[in-house]
């Protein structure tokens, strides 16, 4: 079943976010500032992913979102994508057997096609391992953009209702890259960069916006509990007053 979507029915809030959807940026500054070369920084990046993994299924986060590499990132120099490519690939290899023991599902979306056939098969192995996984499902945005999300569920709905000339919401959202959970409650971008550049377009239509100047490498659990903070202190209106929120909270 497709979860409620936030413009068509107001939905539940807890003071955890149940979805946290994070752009890890800052990882090329990091190294810049000491000296290294930048793909030190995306290491030391894949150390802070497991530090803010422990640190969600330790907090009860339902649904951690990541992005890893964007449609754009292709843009980089080669030799950075094929050092992004590798770390990837050994990520994988050292990460997915730790995730399982510790009941996390493991997710990967965005056009996977563009990866070599090797990581694919891996990818779908690690996916088909930890499925049944409840605690914590995480989620790798890789060669993601929501411009593409929105196209292919688009095309893929067009193909499951032939003819359709009014879509509604219902229909396209099954179809969506993220279909399996909840819309984000919290979104955190590192690196002091405030934009969403081409992440969860449709999925951050209410999402709470959390910006930090810390790079993604020194992102840690006290990192992200500033951000829980900050979450927890949002008035999420949905679109109401805020009298009628006071009022809902006496009813009840
Ligand atoms: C984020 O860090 C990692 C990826 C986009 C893969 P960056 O590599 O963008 O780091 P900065 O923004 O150049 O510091
Ligand atoms: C966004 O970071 C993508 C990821 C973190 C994977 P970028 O560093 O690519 O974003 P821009 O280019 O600064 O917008
Ligand atoms: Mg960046």
């Amino acid at each position: 079943m497709t979860p409620t979507s936030s413009t068509q029915a107001v939905p539940a809030i807890f003071p955890v976010p149940r979805h946290i959807a994070m752009i890890m940026d800052g990882n090329g500054r990091w190294a810049t500032q000491r000296f290294l070369p930048r793909v030190a920084g995306h290491v030391k990046g894949v150390e802070a992913v497991r530090g803010v993994v422990e640190a969600c299924a330790l907090r009860g986060v339902e649904f951690l979102t990541l992005f890893a590499f964007s449609s754009e990132n292709w843009r980089r120099p080669v030799d950075e994508v094929s050092m992004l490519m590798r770390l990837f690939i050994t990520a994988l290899e050292r990460e997915v057997a730790k995730m399982h023991a510790n009941s996390i599902r493991l997710k990967v979306v965005g056009d996977l096609s563009r990866f070599d056939t090797n990581l694919q098969a891996m990818i779908a192995a690690a996916q088909r391992k930890t499925e049944n996984n409840t605690r914590l499902t995480v989620t790798i945005c890789a060669n993601y953009g929501g411009r593409w999300d929105i196209l292919q569920a688009v095309e893929k709905m067009l193909l499951a209702n032939p003819g359709l000339v009014t879509p509604t919401e219902e229909q396209l959202a099954p179809h969506l890259a993220l279909a399996y959970a909840p819309e984000p409650d919290l979104f955190i971008r590192t690196g002091g960069e405030e934009r969403i550049s081409n992440f969860l377009l449709w999925q951050l239509a209410y999402t709470e916006l959390y910006f930090t100047d810390t790079y993604w490498p020194d992102f840690d659990a006290a990192a992200l509990d500033l951000a829980i903070v900050s979450y927890q202190q949002r008035e999420r209106r949905f679109g109401r007053t805020s009298e009628q929120l006071v009022e809902q909270k006496k009813a009840s």
